[in-house]
């Protein structure tokens, strides 16, 4: 019984562990998404970047939904009202030039910029599960977009 009990306990604490591990804290308004270490497949990698895109703020006050309406399907609209393009066939024409900056942005640092510019977030890790996960969402919206727009004239 005793040795039962300790047993249970070991489990229930590898198991805090464990979701320690696989959880990132957001803010008390919106926990944050728990992003797994590992998936099985890109339909679950995806399905995880999809629930940080419509559910994550990242510590700040908005989701990727907030701006990038519908999932990023459709055009989206700004807090100000202002209409923005729709997500699908976006990654696609990433790397980007940035003229004002005068270097080229992967998809990744795109969604970092908007994290911290558009939702007064902190970015996860370029490099990081949770980065990757959401821009495999992003780019599952441009799924038979022809590649390469922003090479248009080279
Ligand atoms: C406050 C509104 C706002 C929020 C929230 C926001 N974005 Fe954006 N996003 C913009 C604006 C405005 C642009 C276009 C200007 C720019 O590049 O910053 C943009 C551009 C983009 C682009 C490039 C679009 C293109 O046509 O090339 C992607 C991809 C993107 N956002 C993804 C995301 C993701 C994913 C999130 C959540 C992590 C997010 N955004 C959160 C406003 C927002």
């Amino acid at each position: 019984m005793r040795h039962g009990g300790r047993g249970l306990g070991l489990a229930a604490l590898s198991l805090a562990v464990a979701t320690v591990a696989l959880s990132r804290v957001g803010d008390a308004a919106a926990p944050g998404v728990v992003v797994p270490a590992k998936v099985s497949s890109m339909a679950a990698a995806v399905k995880v970047g999809q629930d940080l895109y419509m559910h994550d703020t990242f510590g700040g006050a908005r989701t990727c939904n907030t701006c990038h309406t519908n999932g990023g399907r459709g055009p989206g609209k700004l807090p100000n009202g202002a209409t923005i393009p729709s997500l699908q066939g976006a990654a696609a024409a990433f790397p980007r030039f940035v003229p004002a900056t005068g270097r080229v942005i992967s998809l990744e640092q795109q969604l970092v910029k908007c994290i911290r510019g558009g939702m007064g977030g902190k970015p996860p890790a370029l490099g990081s599960v949770a980065l990757a996960d959401l821009a495999a969402y992003v780019t599952s919206l441009s799924k038979g977009a022809v590649m390469g727009s922003q090479f248009a004239g080279h």
